[in-house]
C-alpha cells in the first residue's frame, strides 16, 4: 500500500514537494492545504484533496506524512500537531522562524514515533555529496577555511522573506541556514560566529544582504556570503585544506576539482547529477521510514543550524568593535 502524502502551504516549494511524491516509489500526494483559496484551486486542479484549513485535512484525511511548505512561523505548530498524530513530518527549512519555535519542533519529534525531516535539500545535491566523498577521504588533509556563496538577485519586498514575523529574518535565514547547514554536513558543527546582515537595496524588514564568519568545532574556519540583492556571479564554493583546494565553480552541476598543493595540478570530478537534490531527499526520507531511522537532516541538526544563525544575528546587531 503506498504512503499517502498531504502538503500544507500551497505556494511556490509545494510544486517540487508535489512533484516529489508523485515520483517517489510508494507514495502519493492526495491532499494540500492553504489559506489562500486561488492556490487551493491549483492543487485541486492537480488531483489533490483540497482544504482551507490545515488541521481539518489531517483530522480528515489521517496521511502518512506531511509536507510543511508554509513561511517558517508556522512551521513549529503544524510540525507539533502532526507528530503528536503520529504523522511523519518533512518541514520546508528554515526549521522555524527562531531558536524557541525550533526547540518545540525538536521536542515534539523527540516525543512521537513518527519522523521529522527538515528539508535541507542541498545536503543530497550531486556535487555537494561529492564534496563530501572527497573530504571524507581525506583528500584535503586538514581543512582550514570553508567559503559558500549562495548569491542571486530576487525582489523579496512582497515575500514572507522581507517579513521578520514570518520569516525570522532573510537572506541569511533563508540561503544562509542553507550554507551553514551544508558547513554542518561536511565539516562537523559551528562553535561561535560573527556577523554582518543590512538592507541594502529593497524595502522591507529582513536583510538582503549577510556576511557570516564563524569556526567549526573541529577547527575550520567559515565564511558564508548570502545576498537576495548580490549578483549569481558572486557565488562561490571552496574549501582549503593542509593539501590543496577543493573548489565548486559550477555549483549547479560540478565538477568538483582539487588543486593539489603537492602536485600543483587541478584534478577534476565528476558528480552524480542523475537525480536532482529533490528526488534524493524523497526518496532518502521514504527509505527512512522503511528502516526506521533517523534522516540525515533531522531535529538535532535542524536546531544546530537553527542556533548559529540566531547566533549570527545576534553578532550582527553588537556590529563588532569600533575602529578609533
Ligand atoms: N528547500 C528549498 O530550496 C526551498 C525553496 C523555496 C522555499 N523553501 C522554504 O519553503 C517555505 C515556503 O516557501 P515558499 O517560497 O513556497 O513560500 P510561498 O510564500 O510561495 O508559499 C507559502 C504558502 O503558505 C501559505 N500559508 C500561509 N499561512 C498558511 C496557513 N496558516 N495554512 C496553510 N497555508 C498557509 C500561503 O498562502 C502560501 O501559499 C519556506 O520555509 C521557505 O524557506 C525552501
Amino acid at each position: 500500500m503506498k504512503l499517502r502524502a498531504a502538503i500544507v502551504g500551497l505556494g511556490g516549494i509545494s510544486r517540487t514537494h508535489i512533484a516529489g511524491w508523485t515520483e517517489t516509489e510508494g507514495v502519493e500526494p492526495v491532499a494540500g492545504a492553504d489559506v489562500n483559496a486561488e492556490a487551493v484551486a491549483r492543487a485541486v486542479e492537480q488531483g489533490l484533496t483540497g482544504y482551507s484549513d490545515w488541521r481539518e485535512m489531517l483530522d480528515t484525511e489521517k496521511p502518512d506524512i506531511v509536507s510543511i511548505c508554509t513561511p517558517p512561523f508556522l512551521h513549529p505548530e503544524i510540525a507539533s500537531e502532526a507528530l503528536k498524530r503520529g504523522i511523519h513530518v518533512v518541514s520546508e527549512k528554515p526549521m522555524a522562524a527562531d531558536v524557541p519555535g525550533a526547540r518545540v519542533m525538536a521536542k515534539a519529534a523527540a516525543e512521537s514515533d513518527a519522523l521529522l525531516m527538515v528539508a535541507y535539500c542541498h545536503r543530497f545535491h550531486g556535487p555537494i555529496l561529492k564534496l563530501k566523498e572527497l573530504l571524507d577521504e581525506g583528500i584535503l588533509g586538514k581543512p582550514i577555511f570553508f567559503r559558500g556563496c549562495f548569491t542571486g538577485l530576487s525582489d523579496m519586498e512582497h515575500n514572507h522573506r522581507g517579513s521578520l514575523r514570518q520569516a525570522g529574518g532573510g537572506a541569511l535565514m533563508d540561503n544562509g541556514s542553507h550554507a551553514v547547514d551544508l558547513y554542518q554536513f561536511l565539516l562537523g558543527r559551528i562553535a561561535n560566529v560573527s556577523c554582518r546582515a543590512g538592507t541594502f537595496l529593497q524595502q522591507m524588514e529582513t536583510d538582503d544582504v549577510a556576511l557570516m564568519i564563524f569556526e567549526g568545532e573541529k577547527g575550520c574556519y567559515g565564511e558564508v556570503l548570502v545576498g537576495y540583492s548580490v549578483p549569481p556571479q558572486f557565488t562561490e564554493w571552496r574549501i582549503a585544506g593542509a593539501k590543496g583546494v577543493l573548489s565548486l565553480d559550477d555549483y549547479g552541476s560540478g565538477p568538483v576539482r582539487f588543486w593539489s598543493r603537492e602536485t600543483n595540478e587541478w584534478t577534476e570530478y565528476e558528480c552524480d547529477n542523475s537525480l536532482t537534490r529533490f528526488q534524493r531527499q524523497f526518496q532518502h526520507f521514504i527509505e527512512c521510514i522503511r528502516d526506521g531511522r533517523q534522516p540525515c537532516s533531522n531535529a538535532e541538526t535542524a536546531l544546530h543550524t537553527q542556533q548559529a544563525i540566531a547566533a549570527a544575528y545576534q553578532s550582527a546587531r553588537g556590529k563588532g568593535l569600533p575602529v578609533k
